[in-house]
């Protein structure tokens, strides 16, 4: 579904990116993991458009989406939810929701779809006009991925689900998005610092280091792998 092909890219005239080449299958819920500054979130800018892709090519359901905007990779099928907080603090559940789809004109049809999402997410059925700002951290990145669901899309992509959350919380959050992957088919691309929680819940996984993809294969694979255990799993 996603093929990333070989990608240079980074800031001003550095790249930080040097042939970085992943791939997700249609229904797959796949892990990126690495150290700090390894370009993780790099990568999901390159793949999003907001920065340039240099070398190399970004394709997605046989489209070749390099260099789109991020208006026009939303619009092929990818939501994306950032590393960084991105709720409106001073709105409510709904219009959190509703920000998801602005374009849409038909109010009907918004309603609908945010009964959609609540059905998804119980939880925040029951807090609708609750300010999303007086939220807990693992209720705020719900309601990013349920705005993130607001226009259907073919793929998710997320960047550290589980950052500044509990470890209870962010394995909350994470059998969410498994869930998700598995009762509604979405296909899922994340990036997680926690790696073992990460991998524990996806089919596949990749390492990146200094801006290189360095192990991939099934998430067993790498949670058996010596080098990955030494690495990144604390032995
Ligand atoms: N806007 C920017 N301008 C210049 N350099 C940047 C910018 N954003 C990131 N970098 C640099 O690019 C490198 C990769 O950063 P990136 O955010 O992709 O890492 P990451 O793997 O997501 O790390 P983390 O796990 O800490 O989120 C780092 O050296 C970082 O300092
Ligand atoms: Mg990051």
């Amino acid at each position: 579904m996603l093929i990333v092909e070989n990608i240079y890219a980074g800031y001003q005239d550095l790249d930080i990116l040097h042939g970085v080449s992943l791939h997700v299958n249609p229904g797959e819920m796949v892990c990126v993991i690495g150290p700090n500054g390894a370009g993780k979130s790099t990568v999901f800018k390159a793949i999003y458009g907001l920065i340039k892709v240099r070398q190399g090519r970004v394709l997605f359901d046989d489209r070749d989406i390099t260099n789109f905007k991020p208006q026009q990779v939303l619009q092929a099928g990818i939501a994306i939810v950032p590393q960084l907080r991105s709720v409106f603090p001073q709105m409510s559940v709904m219009e959190n929701l509703e920000l998801g789809m602005y374009l849409e004109k038909n109010q009907k049809r918004i309603e609908q779809r945010i009964e959609y999402i609540f059905t998804l997410f119980p939880e925040l059925s029951q807090m609708r006009e609750r300010l999303a700002g007086t939220m807990s951290g693992g209720e705020q990145r719900m309601l990013e991925i349920g705005r993130s669901l607001m226009l259907e899309p073919k793929m998710l992509m997320i960047d550290e689900p589980s950052a500044g959350l509990a470890p209870r919380i962010s394995q909350a959050v994470f059998k969410n998005i498994q869930r998700l992957n598995r009762e509604i088919n979405l296909t899922v691309l994340a990036i997680e610092q926690n790696a073992r929680q990460g991998l524990e819940v996806s089919h596949r996984g990749y390492v990146l280091e200094l801006g290189k993809n360095t192990f991939e294969g099934a998430t067993s694979a790498l949670l058996e792998n010596p080098d990955v255990r030494r690495s990144f799993l604390g032995g």
